[in-house]
């Protein structure tokens, strides 16, 4: 895989090698910040204000003071995918913190976040994206602010540990029985043609190919409906699908071990792929090649 050596520290560009962080930082302690995933293709981002907005309201949610403008943010981000002569596709992880401080609990006093980015190559995976993907059901155990993008992610890290180990690409969540969405994406059921998903609350990451899906449904005519769904609905489902800035929009063929209904990926997830291909502008077309 390719290096890009380039990484923005502290809004300065700086060789990756020379990032340090002192052993009291509050994310190595406490998981006290907040990140974004961007997805690029051919060197553009892609839904970049929708995770800028994210990441501010994270902030927010955090009690968070980043002093970087929206603006600023974008023009920094622009000018590191620049810097790496990144033209394929890839994405950009960044990360905001409280800072660097003796350990305590308390917030620290006159104390600069430490804000980091770093872009990596990323093709797309055609190869699930054509065929779909095996999930296995798993308990939601994670807090009540799920609309967070927080650094703690011990409960996703688990949850998609436990469907790597059977062979599994995701994990869909359940609080009680009813699916939230996966460790690390939004899913949705689709039913007699509509798409069943659960509503935008304090337990789900409002995901930002989400937010696209929404635009998408308009134009193809299906409706989505924000209704939560459970996991007895599952093998009534006609298709299943799940969202990401990685993983796309996803066919979902089998979950636990069952398949959705002959395990091939459906019609509406098919038109919501070409839609996102679309939106993206992507050059190379999945669809028709399928
Ligand atoms: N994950 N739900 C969770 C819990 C997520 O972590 C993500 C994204 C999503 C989808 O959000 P979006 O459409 O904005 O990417 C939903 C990223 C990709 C990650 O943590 O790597």
């Amino acid at each position: 895989m390719s290096v890009f050596p380039v990484v923005l520290s502290q809004s300065k560009f700086i060789h990756r090698d020379s990032v340090k962080y002192p052993l009291e930082e509050r994310a190595l302690q406490f998981g006290d910040g907040i990140y974004e995933v961007i997805r690029i293709y051919n060197g553009s981002f892609y839904l970049l204000d929708e995770h800028i907005d994210r990441l501010y309201r994270s902030a927010e949610a955090i009690k968070l003071t980043f002093s970087v403008s929206k603006t600023e943010l974008k023009e920094l981000l622009s000018e590191l995918v620049v810097r790496n002569n990144l033209t394929e596709d890839g994405k950009i992880y960044m990360q905001i913190t409280r800072g660097s401080a003796p350990r305590d609990h308390i917030f620290p006093k006159n104390v600069e976040p430490n804000f980091y980015a770093y872009v990596q190559a990323l093709p797309r995976n055609l190869q699930n994206l054509k065929n779909g993907v095996s999930v296995i059901t798993h308990p939601d155990e994670r807090w009540q602010n799920c609309y967070i993008k927080s650094l703690n992610l011990l409960p996703n890290v688990l949850a998609k540990q436990t469907a790597f180990e059977q062979g599994c690409y995701e994990a869909i969540l359940h609080r009680d029985g009813i699916v939230t969405e996966c460790s690390s994406s939004n899913v949705y059921l689709v039913k007699d043609g509509k798409i069943y998903t659960h509503p935008t609350t304090r337990n789900i990451l409002h995901g930002c190919v989400r937010m696209a899906i929404e635009r998408f449904v308009a134009d193809v005519g299906i409706q989505l409906v924000e209704e939560p769904f459970k996991i007895h609905d599952i093998q009534e489902a006609d298709e299943l699908f799940l969202s990401s800035s990685t993983s796309e929009i996803t066919p979902i063929i089998m979950v636990d071990g069952q398949k959705i209904q002959d395990g091939k990926p459906g019609e509406i997830t098919r038109k919501l792929q070409k839609a996102y291909e679309k939106d993206a502008n992507i050059l190379e077309n999945l669809i028709t090649n399928v």
